[in-house]
């Protein structure tokens, strides 16, 4: 007898149906699996007949073979596990098919039979319910994930005997219906811990306000690693659209807590400067998986040390930057992951740290000064909007200088705001004034003529490139939408430009 199981096979961010078809005939004893498995498949074979025989079933003495439907699609992972040990015992006619009709299954079983969590079962739950399944049937760490789909069944399974007994009529499991919660993560900084600093806090706050990319230039322990980190609990809360990307998004990344349900904080990830390729931008061997820049989806990506990191790994960030997604091409397939970020990025002024300190000086010999600084430039550095100083602050002022305000007070001028952009902007239109495309510019910006003026001052005395134009223009905007004025003014548009400190024509 053959029989069938439903499964799905997660590629990129999406899910695809897969039929886990099983035959058992006679003949010497074998276990075949077909239908482009990627070899990290064929080790389920061992996992299935063991856990199997530690169900107290017996493993069939003849020709199994199992084939994985459609055979065009690339399958890789363990989730496959469950659904073909269920469907060697539906084709041994030891448990009947009716209760899987309709059910998605999937899982990775451990060699005594236990159910083992896998990853991607958001949009694998997903998939199932638009290719029509009822049910999903996954293993009991997954179903709080698998509840945030909408009209389908969750039966949760811990052991395969635990299946196999509920299938059979003489269990029970858990059933969970739709239990989408939120979690609550904030990161518990507060911008009121960074004394002084007042120049690179209101480049933050602009940052967050308009969604610019930042650089901050400064000596070791200035504050910039603490700026930083306290950027996501300033930005604009996630729209339920975007919780549910960042979501999906831990879920394929295996990231999501136990009883995993929406994330409700916008990511912030820190790859270290020695990060590979893969790891920053996604691939790998095997089945591609996803990178920093799609962790980072939707909130924030640090690059800590930005004059560190290998030039062709920053290379590889334009696409994203540009685009807001990351493809990954293969001989066979490729795929794409989103990847709209905020970015971040901190340096020090030259390799020892303290050129333009006001206290150490610099040490550094000029060769290497200038080949780092020269790292300070380039076609990411081209699309950071925002660059800002970052000085240390004297011992005596960590204790003497208020406190300054409150993330909470910031956040709510932030989302003010970015409300006046929403409107302005529309649904359809740019997200925010970052994202304003060059050639809507004059429109969606509109400059008093003295704010002109000063932005074609610059222009003369050669301070500031066409590209560098439009920059400081966006980042005037959000000043402006700060103070909740209509035009930009030559106040807007001079304060925009102080926030440039690279020496290239920006
Ligand atoms: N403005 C500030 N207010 C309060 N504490 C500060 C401030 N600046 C620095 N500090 C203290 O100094 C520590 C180091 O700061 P931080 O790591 O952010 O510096 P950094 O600029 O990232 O340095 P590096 O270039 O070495 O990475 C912080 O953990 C904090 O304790
Ligand atoms: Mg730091």
């Amino acid at each position: 007898m053959i029989a069938k199981t439903e499964s799905v096979a997660v590629v990129g961010m999406d899910g695809h149906a897969v039929d886990v078809e099983v035959a058992v005939a006679q003949g010497l004893p074998a276990f075949t699996i077909v239908g482009l498995p990627d070899p990290s498949i064929q080790e389920a074979r061992e996992r299935v007949r063991a856990a199997i025989q530690s169900s107290s079933e017996t493993w069939p003495l003849k020709r199994v073979t199992v084939n994985l439907s459609p055979a065009h699609l690339r399958k890789a992972g363990s989730s496959f596990d469950l659904a073909m040990a269920l469907g060697v015992l539906v084709a041994e006619k030891r448990i009947q098919p009716d209760r899987l009709r309709n059910v998605c299954v999937l899982g990775e079983l451990s060699l005594d039979g236990g159910v083992r969590r896998i990853r991607g079962v958001l949009p694998a739950a997903i998939a199932a319910a638009e290719a029509g399944a009822r049910a999903v049937m996954v293993p009991t760490e997954n179903a709080a994930e698998a509840s945030l789909v909408s009209g389908l069944e969750v039966l949760p399974v811990a052991h395969l005997a635990q299946a196999i007994r509920f299938l059979r009529g003489e269990g029970d499991v858990d059933a969970v219906n739709g239990q989408a919660r939120t979690a609550e993560n904030g990161t518990g900084l507060d911008l009121s811990d960074v004394r002084g600093n007042v120049v690179a806090k209101r480049a933050l706050v602009i940052a967050a306000a308009g969604g610019h990319n930042l650089l901050m230039v400064g000596s070791p322990g200035g504050g910039k690693t603490m700026l930083a980190r306290r950027l996501p609990d300033i930005l604009p809360p996630m729209s339920e659209q975007e919780s549910f990307e960042v979501t999906r998004v831990a879920s394929i990344a295996g990231l999501l807590p136990d009883g995993g349900s929406l994330v409700a904080h916008r990511p912030f990830r820190a790859p270290h400067h020695s990060a590979s390729m893969t790891g920053l931008i996604g691939g790998g061997s095997g089945v591609p998986h996803p990178g920093e820049v799609t962790l980072a989806h939707r909130g924030v990506l640090f690059l800590d040390e930005f004059a560190e990191f290998r030039r062709e790994t920053l290379q590889a960030l334009r696409q994203p930057l540009e685009d807001g997604i990351i493809r990954i091409v293969r001989a066979r397939s490729s795929v794409t992951y989103p990847a709209r970020f905020q970015l971040i990025a901190a340096a020090n002024p030259c390799p020892c740290g303290y050129d333009g300190d006001e206290v150490k000086g610099c040490s550094c010999l000029p060769g290497p000064k200038d080949n780092y600084k020269s790292r300070l430039r380039g076609p990411v550095i081209d699309r950071i909007d925002l660059q800002c100083t970052v000085a240390r602050i004297k011992r005596k002022e960590l204790f003497e200088l208020p406190a300054g305000e409150t993330s909470e007070a910031v956040a709510g001028q932030v989302a003010a705001a970015r409300e006046r952009q929403g409107l302005r902007y529309g649904r359809r239109g740019p997200r925010s004034n970052a994202d304003v495309p060059p050639r809507e510019i004059d429109k969606a910006c509109r400059l008093q003529t003295a704010a002109r003026s000063t932005v074609e001052a610059a222009i003369e005395r050669q301070s500031l490139s066409a590209r560098g134009a439009h920059r400081v223009i966006r980042v005037a905007r959000t000043i402006a939408d700060l103070g909740a004025v209509d035009e930009v003014t030559r106040d807007h548009v001079e304060e925009a430009l102080d926030y440039r400190v690279s020496h290239s024509a920006t």
